[in-house]
């Protein structure tokens, strides 16, 4: 139990550490951001993403994240000696993902042997809908493993209780009013045909068995409760194996008084971590 099994073909972890891994959900509640992250709408915690990774590869693994945002997927493999390929549509966030990886680079860290860990992060600055251009311009490696926060659809670009409070503070409420930002797609289902055509150009990149996570979540718009995550899965199982999913519940999020008095409007304080894995059974 407290040894790796030499027979372990995904990761490096004991059963012991394995095992609370396949339970369908937990609790995460981030630290508060740091002052270099807050611009950014909806980053996630890299020690949460540090779990994932080190379930699903073993160690000099190739990482790939389609929407890096400040680089969390990068700075979680910097941390767990994974390589990391990121693409970011924006600059500014971009140029955030980058300073944040020198300074975890700056900080070396040694391996167990005494030397400095040897795994690289590259962050490109592009639109994830050319990522098939992207992989031969670059002749990027071929992916252990992919995990990933895309836009959640157009719910950026609703006003609500939560996003007036960012505005208030100056901070940035919406990633951009680029067209190629998934997030101004022009309606919800041109939005998911745009997302799931992303993951489709990536498969030949993605190698036989590796898995992939895509963080969604639901939410209400104009009173109408959209299905993010379900109809993701439901479209992306035609390409991938769906295996399951784990729910992020997210316990220290201030509540809103929604919809008080008058109906039911919920408070989503869970995301849906949906794990799909690429194998030869799944054909399109
Ligand atoms: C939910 S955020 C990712 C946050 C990231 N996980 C983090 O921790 O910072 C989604 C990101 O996708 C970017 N994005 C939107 N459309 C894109 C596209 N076509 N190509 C690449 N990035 C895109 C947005 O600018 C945004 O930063």
């Amino acid at each position: 139990m407290t040894e790796v099994s030499p027979y372990n073909r995904l990761n490096e972890l004991t059963a012991k550490e394995w095992l609370p891994f396949t339970k369908t959900w937990f609790i995460h509640n981030p630290p508060p951001r740091k002052k270099d992250e807050i611009l950014h709408p909806a980053k996630y915690p890299e020690n949460l993403i540090e779990d994932f990774i080190r379930f699903f590869t073993k160690r000099d693994a190739v990482v790939f994240d389609p929407f890096l945002g400040t680089g969390s997927t990068l700075v979680a493999c910097y941390n767990t000696q994974r390589n990391g390929i990121g693409i970011e549509l924006q600059k500014k966030y971009a140029d955030i993902a980058n300073e944040r990886i020198k300074k975890v680079e700056s900080q070396t860290q040694l391996t167990e042997k005494g030397v400095e860990k040897p795994c690289k992060q590259l962050v490109l600055k592009d639109d994830s809908s050319r990522l098939d251009y992207i992989w031969k311009q670059y002749a990027l490696p071929n992916i252990d493993f992919v995990i990933t926060s895309p836009p959640y659809g157009p719910m950026l670009n609703k006003k609500g209780l939560a996003s007036q409070e960012r505005e208030d503070k100056g901070l940035d409420t919406k990633y951009s009013d680029d067209p190629e930002d998934l997030g101004n797609a022009e309606g919800y289902d041109d939005f998911l045909t745009k997302l799931v055509s992303i993951f489709v150009k990536l498969k030949p990149y993605v190698k036989e068995g590796a898995y992939l996570v895509v963080i969604l979540q639901n939410y209400m718009d104009k009173g109408e409760y959209k299905m993010l995550a379900w109809d993701f899965a439901r479209e992306m199982a035609h390409h991938y194996q769906l295996r399951g999913e784990r729910i992020w519940c997210q316990n220290n999020k201030t509540l809103f008084p929604y919809g008080y008095k008058y109906s039911f409007v919920p408070n989503v304080h869970h995301h849906y971590c949906l794990i799909f894995k690429k194998t030869e059974e799944v054909k399109e």
